[in-house]
């Protein structure tokens, strides 16, 4: 197995993410749509690569687990760890497994699985073809693989709506540019895709893969003051979170140092930077407004979520 890179996962903002993004992020509804979808079965071999806290398997336990067995594998030993005990909650004694693995080289034999999921898991790899190979090798002929990706370039760069006033068009296009930049940079430090969504289906076509279908999450992000949703209510506590944690100079640090590095990676020049500071300067009274807005509960926005489940299935 390759030395696993410092895994950032395991904790802080990244462990925090992996908990509290997943809280209203499937329906039970929609997931049982997805389960009969991609053919899920009791009695199945399910394996979740890059399987985090196990998360996928709280979801579709209910729709395979009776007899059936979940496999999680992390390259993360400490995730592996907690997984494996948070599973205690949800599997209720059925049959789990958990191995420390690299997605390049599965720790599972040829054809043994008969689902192989994974979610936000390719956007972060710089090789995900070979990812997507593996997953194809340790399906049995006629097995199903499912990857839960976004396409978060896409989603940043949407129009969309808010209660703060819009920016002139030039300047709205021009941070526009900035994001397709650092997206560029991020893929040229082969840190992964932003827009992996739409490619999983080539990776997926490339790996042998048949009946490539997809389907996007069934929710948009949206909060109506005041918030009466269970679901607004949470957004608009990770909102307020935010806003604290950007204040903090150690982590606004490390996020303009890790803008730079990432921005200038992906081809953006100087005089580009030099604009894009002066601008965020520019616009501090607009982001007082936010927050202002958030704090005292009047903030209006509307996005799409641009999440996506894409299946396939190794021929029999
Ligand atoms: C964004 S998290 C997603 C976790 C989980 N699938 C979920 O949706 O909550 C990405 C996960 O992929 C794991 N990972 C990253 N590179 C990996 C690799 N090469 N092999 C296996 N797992 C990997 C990380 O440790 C992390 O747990």
């Amino acid at each position: 197995m390759r030395k696993p890179a410092k895994n950032k996962w395991s904790k802080g903002l990244y462990k925090k993410a992996i908990i509290d993004q997943r809280k209203f992020m499937w329906e039970p509804e929609y997931v049982a749509l997805i389960a009969k979808w991609v053919g899920f079965k009791q009695g199945q071999t399910v394996v979740d690569v890059g399987c985090g806290l196990g998360y996928l398997g709280t979801l579709y336990w209910p729709h395979f687990g009776k007899q059936g067995k979940y496999c999680g594998m992390d390259i993360s030993p400490k995730l592996i760890v907690q997984a494996k005990k948070l599973s205690q909650s949800w599997a209720k004694g059925g049959k789990t497994e958990f191995k420390v693995g690299d997605a390049y080289k599965l720790p599972y034999p040829d054809e043994s699985a008969d689902v192989v999921m994974c979610q936000t898991l390719l956007m972060h790899l710089d090789e995900p073809q070979k990812a997507v190979d593996e997953m194809y090798r340790i399906l049995k002929p006629g097995g199903a693989v499912l990857c839960k990706e976004p396409d978060n370039l896409s989603w940043s760069l949407q129009h969309s709506l808010n209660s703060l006033p819009e920016l002139p068009m030039k300047d709205e296009l021009f941070f526009r540019k900035i994001e397709y930049i650092y997206a560029q940079g991020r893929a040229n430090l082969r840190q992964g895709f932003l827009n992996a969504a739409p490619r999983v289906p080539l990776w997926l076509k490339a790996a042998g893969f048949s009946q490539i279908d997809a389907k996007i999450a069934s929710q948009a992000s949206l909060g109506v003051p005041p918030y009466e949703t269970p679901r607004q209510k949470h957004e608009i506590a990770e909102r307020k979170e935010s806003i604290c944690r950007g204040k903090e100079p150690r982590y606004k640090k490390q996020a303009n140092d890790n803008f730079k590095k990432t921005f200038f990676a992906g081809g953006g020049t100087q005089s580009n930077y030099d604009k894009y500071l002066k601008l965020r300067q520019k616009y501090r009274p607009r982001k007082k407004l936010y927050e202002h807005q958030i704090n005292d509960g009047s903030y209006y926005w509307f996005n799409a979520r641009q999440l996506f489940a894409i299946k396939g299935s190794k021929p029999k």
